[in-house]
């Protein structure tokens, strides 16, 4: 059974493959009408979202769907887990009622690997607290592929609160892995405290700084994150102002920083606090193009999950 838990379970030939694959979905005139349509027939993913979402939930269910499989979700509050089934046997009942795989979202960042323990059925973490978030980086990397940035010497900005950010988490794991120098800016509260363990050589291309000026020269990317008020603990006021006035990308940064090419976001994004409103509608801004990547690169994870392939 295979599982996607973290950017650790990818080895770079998985990646490859994964971006080939997704590639090719992505390319197809309509997502829905691929090579792949009969792929999962008669195949059931399960949806498991304790946490706000739009686009990862709605993403997974497009990509199953246009592989041709069903999708069974959960209702969290009414699930027998509020009265204590183990996690162990709730794999086992989702997997004997025709489940292959289980997409979950959680605030309890160890319940993906508990779920994945049982091995009845292939776990996705779709976010787990602010520990990680692979499909989406893996989504974001297909998106600097497809721009043709991933084979040149890309030096990409990650500007936000990367201290309470998932995304950031699994980004600091693979852009590394994938030869790209990533400059981590904030305001020194929102720097992550630590970073995943990396080898030397990867701990070298992560740069953190609190200076906007030196995280964009040179750049060919902004990666901009939202603040996550949500996991704050004060909502210290003057904190967010600061950051509107020092680091909120602007028309100005397009035309200071002439090097930088495209500008991403996992969404959703607060226009006027981590970007100007103004840059919506911007050919730089990639955060729609993003959406698209997202959904054929989880047809691509599922087919590589559940397809029964060789590589
Ligand atoms: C992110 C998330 O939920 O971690 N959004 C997403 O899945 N595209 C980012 C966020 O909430 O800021």
């Amino acid at each position: 059974m295979i599982h996607a838990l973290s950017i650790d379970d990818f080895d770079e030939r998985t990646l490859r493959l994964l971006l080939s694959w997704g590639k090719e979905y992505f390319e197809a005139e309509d997502l829905a009408h691929n090579p792949d349509a009969e792929l999962l027939a008669g195949r059931r993913v399960a949806l498991w979202f304790d946490e706000p979402s739009t686009r990862t939930s709605l993403s997974f269910e497009a990509a199953v769907k246009n592989l041709g499989g069903g999708v069974v979700r959960i209702d969290e509050k009414c699930s027998s887990a509020v009265k204590g089934e183990s996690w162990g046997d709730t794999a086992a009942v989702l997997a004997e009622l025709g489940c292959s795989a289980l997409v979950i979202r959680t605030s309890d960042a160890d319940v993906p690997s508990a779920l994945a323990e049982e091995d009845a059925l292939s776990v996705i973490n779709a976010g787990n607290g602010t520990v990680e978030h692979p499909t989406q980086a893996i989504g974001d990397l297909l998106c600097l592929e497809l721009s043709g940035y991933l084979s040149t010497h890309l030096k990409l900005a990650i500007v936000g609160d990367s201290a309470h950010s998932r995304v950031a988490n699994s980004h600091f794991r693979l852009l590394p892995k994938c030869g790209i120098d990533v400059t981590v800016c904030a305001p020194a509260a929102w720097l992550p405290g630590s970073l995943p363990s990396l080898s030397s050589r990867e701990k070298e291309r992560i740069q953190l700084t609190t200076s906007l000026e030196e995280a964009l020269s040179g750049a060919t990317v902004a990666m901009y994150l939202r603040v996550q008020k949500e996991r704050h603990a004060d909502n210290n006021i003057s904190l967010y102002e600061e950051f509107i006035e020092k680091y909120q990308l602007r028309s100005e940064h397009l035309s200071r920083y002439p090097s930088l090419k495209m500008v991403m976001h996992p969404g959703p994004v607060n226009w006027g606090i981590e970007i100007s409103p103004s840059l919506r509608n911007s050919p730089k801004c990639a955060i729609l193009r993003q959406v698209r990547c997202g959904v054929a690169m989880r047809m691509a994870l599922l087919r590589y999950l559940l397809g029964g392939e060789e590589e």
